[in-house]
């Protein structure tokens, strides 16, 4: 207890205080199960916030970093000489990314990999506003936070970047009204994830697609937390026309990393010099990210993101039936799903029982409980997590 003390002790009074914390003391992690410093074990319904997509410790992750840290972690001169650990992640990823983005580029976060594709679609275009959503959310650097569609995120950082505009989630003729007022880009989340798991209709990113390429305006789609299987196809906006395609999250497992692609188109209109950055491609990144797509790709992922995804909301809509008084919604894809509940103190208090019978759920909005566990966890352990859910659920009946 004295070190889960000294550790709650040092980072309260020293690690600056951005989030609301709970009060675990993670150590280390197995696959879908994580590991407090007293050995409380824990089953991960976040994992890590849908970034371990493989599960913690997944050998083929240790695998990598252990063969690739010998070898080397950063190039000489960084991006500036080649690298074949590089190579062979983007090789990769050009057999699975979508044909026409045929440039990729690698970052070491998601808000990073969107930052650059804001610039460089307003550099490649010539054109300023940035088109995205209300409820969106790209990131928290300043450039993406300005393209972040949510008061609780902007609100408070004046002076923002202009030139953004925002719509309406899932409203075509919102976009169709202001598509011609010197328009760089629409950047837009096939689901979106931190504003509440909202799934728009089916037709609404080939919709979108075709109005962007109608007016010679790039679609940008943020695949950051729906990318690499999450919805249980390599991403939710397979069969579109993307322009740039921005990744991060599951892409390594874990490890900080982020990656955007680009049409021959795009990246004609670029120059030397128009981004870069220290760790952009390191080939340490890149031997774990490729360790990671292979490890989905052998194991076919998908078909257990489909098989456990029926299994969840088969259960979670049953749960709702039961408990109308308690739970609004369920919704989501693949094995990104929101528990929308009524009662923000309920949420709050169920939340905290879980966590207490050894469940850790992701809270957000307030209500909005988000299950998005390791792509690969299995029938029983997807089980014995709702099992747990269900049985808090019923303490307030
Ligand atoms: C859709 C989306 N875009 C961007 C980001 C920002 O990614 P990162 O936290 O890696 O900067 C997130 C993170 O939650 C996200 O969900």
């Amino acid at each position: 207890m004295d070190k889960i003390l000294d550790t709650f002790q040092v980072e309260d009074t020293h690690y600056a205080s951005f989030a609301n914390k709970t009060k675990i003391s993670i150590e280390k992690g197995e696959g879908v199960y994580a590991y407090d410093e007293e050995g409380k074990k824990y089953i991960d319904f976040t994992a890590g916030w849908g970034v371990t997509s493989i599960g913690h410790a997944n050998p083929v992750i240790i695998d990598s970093l252990l063969e690739q840290g010998q070898k080397i972690i950063q190039n000489p001169n960084s991006g500036a000489t080649y690298s074949p650990a590089r190579s062979k992640l983007i090789s990769l990823m050009r057999e699975i990314l979508p044909g026409n983005l045929t440039r990729i580029f690698f970052a070491n976060s998601g808000a990073e990999a969107n930052d650059a594709a804001i610039k460089l679609a307003r550099k490649a275009t010539g054109k300023l506003n940035i088109i995205s959503t209300v409820n969106s959310f790209h990131g928290r650097t300043i450039s993406t936070v300005s393209a972040t569609g949510q008061d609780s995120h902007r609100g408070r950082f004046n002076p923002l970047i202009p030139n953004h505009i925002f719509v309406p989630y899932n409203d075509i003729e919102a976009i169709e009204k202001v598509i011609c007022n010197d328009v760089a880009a629409v950047i837009v989340e096939p689901i979106q994830g931190e504003g509440g798991v909202n799934v728009p209709d089916s037709d609404y990113l080939k919709n979108l697609s075709d109005l962007c390429t109608k007016n010679n305006v790039f679609l940008i789609a943020d695949e950051i937390q729906t990318g690499f299987y999450r919805t249980g196809h390599l991403f939710a906006s397979d069969n579109v026309k993307i322009d740039i395609l921005t990744m991060a999250k599951g892409i390594a497992g874990g490890f900080p990393f982020g990656a955007f692609a680009v049409t021959e188109e795009v990246h004609d209109k670029l120059n030397i010099g128009d981004h870069g950055g220290t760790y952009c491609g390191n080939p340490l990144g890149c031997a774990v990210a490729y360790s990671v797509i292979k490890y989905m790709q052998d194991n076919k992922i998908w078909e257990n993101v489909q098989d456990i995804s029926k299994l969840t909301f088969g259960k979670l809509k049953e749960l709702k039936e039961e408990h109308p008084d308690i739970i609004k919604d369920v919704r989501g894809k693949g094995l990104l799903i929101a528990i929308e509940l009524i009662d923000d103190d309920v949420t709050s208090s169920l939340n905290s029982k879980c966590l207490d019978e050894g469940l850790i759920l992701n809270v957000t909005h307030g209500n909005i409980v988000r299950i998005f566990p390791a792509l690969n966890i299995s029938k029983e352990e997807m089980e014995e997590g709702l099992k747990i859910f269900e049985n808090v659920l019923k303490e307030y009946n």
